[in-house]
């Protein structure tokens, strides 16, 4: 997906992935990440979610990554009054009561930026992203996440190739991330009316093979 997209997008307020409340599957589920008070937990592709809010209330200290300035500066205009915005490793970084944002492109991130992640929260991330590049985040992840790392993963299943959102069925789930998770259901949905008709959202918990640090 070209960033031009998700730019117009924002410029435009086209913005229908927004959610005001939290995550049902955030809410419910949370507990299955066994987080310890001021862990830091990663958004790629955050957006302005209200989740990332709803993180720091439960003690994690919030790292999000997103491409949009508008959707950043929105986040802590919305939240409690503007953030500072510094040029970190050519990134624009905002950053207030341990949420920092870094405005900038997920692919361009690196393993020193991530190296203090104990957990991973994708909401509507994986499955913005187009099937190529679907596999290039998986990559990314895989190679970046420090070890011992959990992640918390939504995804949408429906008919249908046009996006995004795009469909992230099971067996693609497992094929991107089984090389170094382990993989559980928590739980699925199909809420069945309005835009949502027709899909199934699918809240996944990741678990990392490999030994912590
Ligand atoms: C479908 S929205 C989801 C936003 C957020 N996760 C939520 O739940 O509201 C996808 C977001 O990813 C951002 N995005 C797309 N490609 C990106 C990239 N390569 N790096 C960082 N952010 C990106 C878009 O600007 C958009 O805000």
């Amino acid at each position: 997906m070209e960033h031009d997209f998700w730019h117009k997008r924002w410029a435009e307020q086209r913005i229908g992935f927004h959610q005001e409340s939290v995550n049902k599957f955030l809410e419910t589920h949370y507990s299955a990440l066994n987080l310890a008070p001021e862990a830091q937990v990663f958004v790629p592709l955050c957006g302005k979610s209200s989740d990332m809010l709803w993180l720091r209330e439960q003690a994690c200290h919030v790292l999000g990554v997103e491409l949009s300035d508008t959707a950043c500066e929105a986040f802590f205009a919305e939240n409690g009054g503007a953030a500072e915005k510094v040029l970190v490793d050519g990134f624009y970084q905002r950053e207030k009561d341990e949420i920092v944002l870094l405005c900038g492109d997920f692919f361009k991130l690196s393993a020193d930026k991530l190296a203090s992640v104990g957990a991973v929260y994708d909401r509507a991330a994986l499955i913005a992203l187009p099937e190529n590049l679907r596999h290039a985040y998986a990559e990314k992840m895989i190679e970046w996440l420090p070890k011992g790392v959990k992640v918390f993963l939504v995804t949408l299943e429906f008919e249908g190739e046009a996006g995004p959102p795009f469909s992230v069925r099971a067996d693609e789930v497992r094929a991107l991330f089984s090389d170094r998770f382990d993989i559980t259901k928590l739980a699925s949905e199909c809420p069945g009316e309005g835009k949502d008709a027709g899909r199934t959202e699918i809240a996944w918990l990741l678990n990392d093979r490999t030994l912590g640090r």
